[in-house]
């Protein structure tokens, strides 16, 4: 019998409890959510004609890659000297091809300088078999400075695999850039924004925050090639690209064209959030390099940087529109503040020089921002006490928010359900910043099966029950390209056109639309509800709709039956909402051929008064919603 004091509630739950972590790994950003088709489109990669190719020769010098370093940002462009009256043309092959659908508009442009009268430019989006699919032409202006162009025109085949050719007619000297092909119906409509489908999904969640942009390339391969939000802020032309922390990470899997160009900015992630409902947690670099690639620590007198940045971007985010920062956020379309209320520094920084380094960024944030919650990263360790040292340094300095991560086996999260149980309850909050239940690591890439996934709901019954400790939480990674990913399992899959869930995504779905506003106790013989028989719950109640939430896994081949005793002054309608995932096979998955294999099912329930008895199904995740109104 599972005994649920509905009226002694033990505790508030955050309205930020359940959220995201968005990192631009696996395509997640880059051939990813920004709907961006074209890749390379500034010739900026390392290698500059990489994703392209000329359809056209000409003579020695017909194409020349000039580099103007008076240039913010960009600086290379690609010059077509076309001295022959030659049709020169460009190809370039997309992100493991150009998702395009039958029907949809698209829009082409580019930035040009040196245009002759008499230029024209015509694309063509060609399939996989070389049909050209969709097409249009239009002059060039004659113009001496850097000018843009664009055209709009739709396509009539759906592909995931289109690519894109530019052809150059017109004699004479043209200088191009910034080489671009996007939907035009993106989310919310936005020119040139993100991938409509991907962030519906994330909307679906109704996420309590975004973490962003990382991970690993908060840190960067190395302190050149970190993440520097200021970098990634005004006119998209203008932001700096920089290989990815992820680019040709592991030797299998290798992505060598992997680099952020940033039209995921700043800006770009805080209106995101905006959107969708989400609290910002930024995340910015603490002086340290990844520990997995270079390590490199920048002196601490060299710190200020770093330091001014995390200050600034706090007045990006909040400022008047008459200081530097907020100025820009209104300039580029958002005079309202943002609303940031936490930050984080360092990811995975673990050692003494993070703590020497977080010091000096507590101080001033804490001086000139006492209103930011200050979130710092630690760790876990699954066989001992590795972290200790840190988790101690980090109360002893007052940290609001302790950011902890863990990628274990699904036996890991099912006996850790009662991790936090005996967490001081006056003490630092803690944020699981990262985590997930991998079914097959060390030993190859992990699926995201139902094994996977109902471990991880049987865990969050331990965050719910704690959620007076746990502040927040999100899954990791976010997004995976089918095509090009360096990480698995995640919880979000992609192609260039579909998009699904894994059970995971069903799991968090389910607690972030049923978060409740207070914990309410259910226990067992007196005892959390932590894994005997298999069997795991928590219980809140939600203010706003003032209904008793009720999340239970049975982590069982077997079904099991169990009397519930709702103790309550209030009065309980009979009829009660049942929201069941459920799969007597733990090793079934979602796809994108077969998204929804795990996927809630919904049923009405009657019961008779407060003692209740209810049989739940062999593996799986439960959700009684019982209205008290
Ligand atoms: O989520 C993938 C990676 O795992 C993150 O970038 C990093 O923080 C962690 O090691």
């Amino acid at each position: 019998e599972l005994n649920i004091q509905l009226d002694k509630p033990t505790g508030k739950i955050s309205p930020h409890m359940w959220g995201v972590f968005f990192e631009d790994i696996n395509l997640g950003a880059d051939g990813g959510i920004y709907a961006e088709l074209v890749k390379n489109r500034s010739f900026e990669f390392d290698q500059p004609w990489m994703a392209w190719k000329k359809l056209e020769n000409g003579p020695e010098g017909t194409y020349l890659l000039l580099n103007d370093s008076k240039r913010k940002g960009n600086k290379r462009y690609l010059r077509l000297n076309n001295t022959t009256n030659l049709k020169l043309g460009l190809q370039n092959e997309g992100f493991r091809g150009m998702g395009v659908k039958s029907g949809e508009a698209y829009e082409f442009s580019l930035q040009y300088q040196r245009a002759a009268t008499g230029m024209k430019i015509h694309v063509e989006v060609l399939n996989e078999q070389n049909k050209v699919i969709g097409e249009a032409e239009f002059p060039l202006n004659a113009a001496t400075s850097w000018s843009e162009a664009a055209v709009k025109f739709s396509v009539s085949e759906t592909t995931a695999k289109a690519k894109l050719n530019v052809w150059f007619t017109g004699s004479g000297t043209l200088d191009i850039d910034m080489l671009s092909l996007f939907p035009v119906d993106t989310w919310k409509g936005r020119p040139k924004g993100l991938r409509k489908d991907m962030v519906q999904m994330l909307a679906d969640m109704k996420p309590g925050f975004i973490r962003f942009p990382g991970g690993c390339i908060v840190e960067g391969k190395d302190l050149a090639n970190r993440f520097q939000w200021k970098k990634t802020v005004g006119p998209i032309t203008e932001r700096e690209l920089i290989i990815n922390r992820w680019n040709t990470e592991f030797k299998h899997r290798l992505t060598p064209d992997y680099f952020q160009t940033f039209g995921l900015g700043f800006f770009e992630y805080f209106l995101l959030a905006e959107d969708i409902g989400a609290t910002p947690v930024p995340i910015l670099n603490c002086g340290m390099a990844c520990q997995f690639n270079t390590g490199e620590v920048v002196p601490l007198e060299e710190l200020d940087e770093y330091v001014q940045d995390a200050l600034d971007l706090i007045e990006f985010a909040n400022g008047s529109i008459d200081t530097k920062w907020g100025k820009l956020r209104a300039e580029m379309g958002h005079p309202e503040p943002f609303h940031l209320k936490m930050l984080g520094v360092g990811n995975e920084n673990w050692g003494p020089q993070y703590i020497e380094r977080l010091a000096v960024f507590k101080k001033a944030l804490n001086e000139k921002h006492p209103e930011i919650s200050l979130i710092a990263s630690s760790g876990t360790d699954p066989e001992g006490d590795r972290f200790d040292f840190l988790n101690e340094k980090l109360r002893a300095m007052n940290i609001n928010i302790i950011d902890e991560h863990y990628y274990r086996p699904p036996s890991w999260f099912l006996s850790s359900a009662s991790r936090y149980d005996n967490y001081d309850r006056n003490g630092v909050k803690i944020f699981a910043g990262e985590y997930a239940s991998h079914t097959t690591r060390p030993n190859g890439p992990g699926k995201s099966t139902w094994e996977a996934a109902l471990s991880e709901a049987a865990f969050m019954t331990g965050l719910e029950r704690n959620a007076d400790v746990v502040e927040m939480a999100s899954y990791a990674p976010l997004f995976g390209h089918v095509d090009g990913w360096q990480w698995s399992p995640d919880l979000i899959w992609v192609d260039n056109l579909k998009v699904y869930g894994t059970p995971s995504y069903q799991v968090q779905k389910l607690y972030a639309t049923n978060k409740g506003t207070s914990i309410i106790p259910i226990k067992r013989e007196g005892e959390p509800v932590a894994g005997r028989d298999s069997l795991y719950a928590s219980a809140v109640y939600d203010d706003l709709s003032q209904q008793l939430v009720l999340k239970v896994v049975n982590y069982n081949s077997k079904p099991i039956k169990v009397s519930l005793d709702i103790v309550s002054r209030k009065k309980l309608l009979a009829t009660a909402q049942k929201i069941t995932l459920a799969n007597a096979d733990l090793n079934v998955s979602n796809s994108l051929e077969e998204p929804l294999i795990i996927s809630p099912k919904e049923d009405t329930v009657t019961y008779k008064g407060k003692k209740l008895v209810e049989t739940f199904e062999p593996y799986s995740f439960t959700l009684i919603k019982m209205s008290t109104k």
